[in-house]
């Protein structure tokens, strides 16, 4: 059993923590915010993230996990701990790390008073060079370089599926700066079936960003790629059967859609270009990726309007919220521009969701909000599916025409079964 701090409670932060202490290890979570730390100590979670909360609950009355506001008195003589704090994107699209910069003085403050070796683990996304370059000088200056090692864990959880994720990862990239460190890191991964994947701090943040861009292009070439097959009349789903025939094209993420959301692909995407851009390079590729995402949406709407006509007083559904089916979060959801987009055409919409209603009110206020699927639909002269929640994939085409006035549906999804539509107006990016 190992002694772990964990800085941050947020989705990363309680993953690693819960998968950690599951894994038989004794874990302190931390937080600045003290409310937080309450509602914690009590057991709750301060987002929605399925099956997380039972275990959480599990492993703090198991004793297995603890919860404190007070990172510098939990590090004591811990041998590693994980930094997970955010790193919010700017005003300008950079990446903010003044919570970094603080854990870090927590930290080492509290390693001031230890006398055993100790790993501090960046977790949190950061750019090449942070944790050589702002973490390292802090803890310098309150720790002696032989006792401090430092490393480099990126996460590659998804929203919905964190747990799993942290306790199932594909792989496992360990930057380190150097044998002891790195043999440390090992040690604590053994068990874990994945490759593991062992580099230099600078390049295992590096890695971080390029899934997340990778993964953002890889979107926005399949949203590209629907829409020249809509204009020149094409099936986008069978040309991507032909086309994953090819070894070198993986069927994941080429689902077409509104476009990526979600705390991540975004916000990393940006802070990569903008982070090029103080160093003179213009990430011409991955700026074209947001710009293009950006106004994905209106491809939804183009096709609502070429069967609906105008929107103005049209009473539009519209479904799902969040930045994905499966999250209870709406950072980035294209379900905000979308909403927007119809406002502004003049339409009543309706929203429906199963979890962030309330949080999407705040966001986009002119939207009406109703507490049933039915409701959404009843009356309704259109609907969009934004996001792909198991509740909507077994909604049925008797279900819409029942309830709606015109049973006109775009699916930005893909989940409708086509087979089960007959009567319905159903539309999606990339069908002729
Ligand atoms: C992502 C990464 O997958 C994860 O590895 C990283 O650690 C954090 O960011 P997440 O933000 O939970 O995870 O979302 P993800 O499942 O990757 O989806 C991102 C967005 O792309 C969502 O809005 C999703 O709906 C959209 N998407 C995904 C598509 O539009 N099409 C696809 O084929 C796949």
């Amino acid at each position: 059993m190992v002694q772990i701090v964990v800085v941050g409670c947020g989705w990363v932060g309680l993953a690693t923590a819960v998968s950690l202490a599951r894994a038989g290890h004794q874990v302190v979570c931390t937080d600045v915010d003290g409310n937080r730390v309450r509602e914690l100590g009590a057991g709750r979670l301060p987002f929605f993230e399925p099956g997380l909360q039972e275990v959480f609950r599990q492993v703090l009355d198991d004793g297995c996990l603890e919860v404190t506001s007070d990172t510098a008195g939990a590090v004591g003589s811990t041998e590693f701990v994980f930094l997970c704090v955010g790193t919010p994107p700017r005003e300008d699209g950079s990446m903010d790390n003044a919570h970094l910069v603080d854990a870090a003085h927590d930290v080492a403050r509290g390693l001031g008073r230890s006398s055993g070796r100790t790993v501090v683990v960046t977790k949190s996304t950061v750019l090449p060079g942070t944790t050589e370059g702002v973490i390292r000088p802090i803890l310098r200056k309150f720790v002696p370089a032989e006792v401090v090692g430092l490393a480099v864990n990126p996460e590659f959880l998804r929203e919905g599926r964190a747990l799993h994720d942290a306790e199932h990862p594909d792989r496992i990239v360990l930057g380190s700066d150097g044998q002891e460190t790195s043999a440390a890191m090992r040690a604590l991964h053994r068990g874990v079936a994945c490759p593991v994947f062992e580099t230099d701090l600078r390049t295992a943040e590096m890695i971080k960003y390029s899934t997340n861009a990778f993964l953002a292009t890889k979107i926005t070439f399949a949203n590209e790629l629907a829409n020249l097959c809509q204009i020149l009349g094409v099936s986008f789903d069978e040309v991507v059967r032909g086309l994953v025939l090819d070894p070198r094209a993986n069927p994941q993420f080429l689902v077409p859609g509104v476009g990526f959301g979600g705390s991540c692909l975004p916000k990393d995407v940006r802070a990569l270009t903008v982070a090029a851009q103080a160093r003179g390079y213009d990430a011409e590729l991955l700026k074209t990726v947001l710009a293009l995402n950006e106004k994905q949406y209106l491809q939804a709407i183009r096709l609502l309007e070429k069967e609906v006509g105008s929107l103005r007083e049209k009473r539009i559904a519209l479904l799902g919220l969040t930045f994905k089916g499966g999250a209870g979060d709406i950072r980035g959801s294209r379900a905000i521009p979308l909403a927007n987009g119809l406002l502004e055409r003049g339409a009543t919409v309706v929203v429906y969701d199963p979890v962030a209603v309330q949080d999407f009110l705040n966001a986009v206020p002119g939207v009406y909000a109703v507490s049933t699927l039915e409701e959404a639909l009843r009356g309704a002269d259109g609907c969009i599916v934004q996001a792909d929640w198991p509740e909507f994939s077994s909604i049925a085409g008797q279900d819409f025409l029942r309830l709606m006035r015109t049973p006109v549906v775009v699916d930005c999804r893909r989940i409708l079964d086509t087979e089960r539509m007959s009567g319905i107006r159903l539309r999606r990016i990339g069908e002729p």
